[in-house]
């Protein structure tokens, strides 16, 4: 009796286990399934990694190679040009030099790293004020135009400068030669200057007073006449009052060969205010001056025919200078002055 029902427990117990069996052997299939699959996935994604690698390479490779080529033949900056002058010529300025890119045939472009231009700042002396300045720089020079670049306004300006007479140094500030420049100009345009300092011209007695009160300034005035003969005129300590009159000053008796007995500049003209066109003296002598008394010496005056009289101010409109020749009008007049410090 119980030997049965132990036989029949067994044989439900081996149906029953029969039957977990076959789950756990369908289940187990499955597994070995999916980790096939995993596997084939895991393989084919190595195969794709080992494929981009690969390309990887390659292009490294081919950088390299380029990188040597790009070696070999040498893609590199040229050597600085010389440096430009410095710009302004004298002072504080820039200067700037070049390189280029030098890339050799077959090649057609490349780059090089860094930058094609270099600017620096530069200081080549001290900036000359006057043709004195200019002189003493250099003995050398010969007269001319020069730029100087005014002592206290530091304005830059075209002088010409006699680097001979009387040892040269010498800033020229009225010259006349053929009449080509009127000089019968009003106060501001004798304030500022006219005409060309390589022609005629009257430099401006704003230039003129600024470069006199730099120190203690000779005036110089040198006259021809219609037959080429020649004087000149000096007195020491030039320097005129302030604008808009300019009033003249001159510190002592005038030396030269021009003569000058009467002492005309120092007597007349001495201590006189500047006046021009549209003033009493200045129309009546038609120039501009430190008039006094419309007289005498007027190298601003009328142009004419030299040896000729003006027929302004009963000859003393003309270009004259009378103890050299009295009312004749001259050829040539030029006035300059230097500083003796
Ligand atoms: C695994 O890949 C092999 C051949 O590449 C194929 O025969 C097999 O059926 C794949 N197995 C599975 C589970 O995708
Ligand atoms: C190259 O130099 C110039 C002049 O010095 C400057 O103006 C410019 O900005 C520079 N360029 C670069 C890329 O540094
Ligand atoms: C004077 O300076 C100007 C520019 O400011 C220049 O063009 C000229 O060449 C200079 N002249 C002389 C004689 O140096
Ligand atoms: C100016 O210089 C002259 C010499 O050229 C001299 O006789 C005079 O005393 C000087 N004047 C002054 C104020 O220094
Ligand atoms: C010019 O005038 C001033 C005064 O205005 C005087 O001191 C000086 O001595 C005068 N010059 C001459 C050469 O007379």
């Amino acid at each position: 009796m119980v030997r049965l029902r132990l036989v029949v427990l067994l044989a439900m117990l081996t149906t029953c286990l029969a039957d977990r069996l076959d789950v756990l052997e369908s289940q187990m299939k499955n597994v070995y399934a999916a980790r096939a699959h995993v596997q084939n996935e895991t393989i084919e994604l190595e195969r794709k990694v080992e494929e981009l690698i690969g390309r990887a390479n390659e292009v490294v490779g081919i950088i390299d190679e380029q990188r040597s080529t790009i070696e070999d033949v040498h893609i590199s900056w040229s050597d600085w040009s010389a440096w430009s002058d410095c710009s302004p010529s004298c002072g504080k300025g820039k200067r700037s030099r070049y390189r280029s890119c030098d890339v050799p045939p077959p090649f057609t472009d490349g780059v090089c790293i860094g930058n094609d231009t270099d600017t620096e700042e530069c200081v080549i002396q001290e900036c000359p004020v006057d043709c004195y300045d200019l002189h003493k720089q250099n003995q050398g020079l010969p007269s001319g135009v020069y730029n100087v670049s005014l002592w206290r306004s530091h304005v830059g300006i075209r002088v010409f400068c006699d680097m001979t007479t009387a040892s040269g140094g010498w800033t020229v500030i009225q010259h006349r030669y053929d009449g080509s420049v009127d000089f019968y100009r009003n106060l501001y345009e004798y304030t500022h200057g006219f005409g060309d300092v390589s022609t005629e011209f009257w430099l401006g007695l704003s230039y003129i007073k600024e470069i006199a009160d730099k120190g203690n300034t000779t005036i110089r005035m040198e006259v021809s006449a219609a037959d080429g003969s020649s004087a000149y005129e000096e007195w020491p300590e030039f320097r005129l009052g302030v604008a808009p009159t300019y009033t003249l000053h001159v510190g002592g008796r005038g030396t030269g060969t021009a003569g000058d007995l009467r002492r005309y500049f120092e007597r007349y003209n001495n201590g006189s205010d500047f006046t021009a066109k549209g003033s009493f003296c200045g129309d009546k002598v038609h120039g501009g001056w430190w008039y006094r008394g419309c007289t005498y010496i007027n190298l601003n005056g009328e142009y004419v025919t030299p040896g000729t009289r003006s027929g302004y101010g009963s000859g003393w409109g003309g270009m004259v200078y009378p103890s050299f020749r009295y009312k004749s009008s001259l050829k040539t007049s030029t006035i300059m002055i230097k500083r003796n410090d």
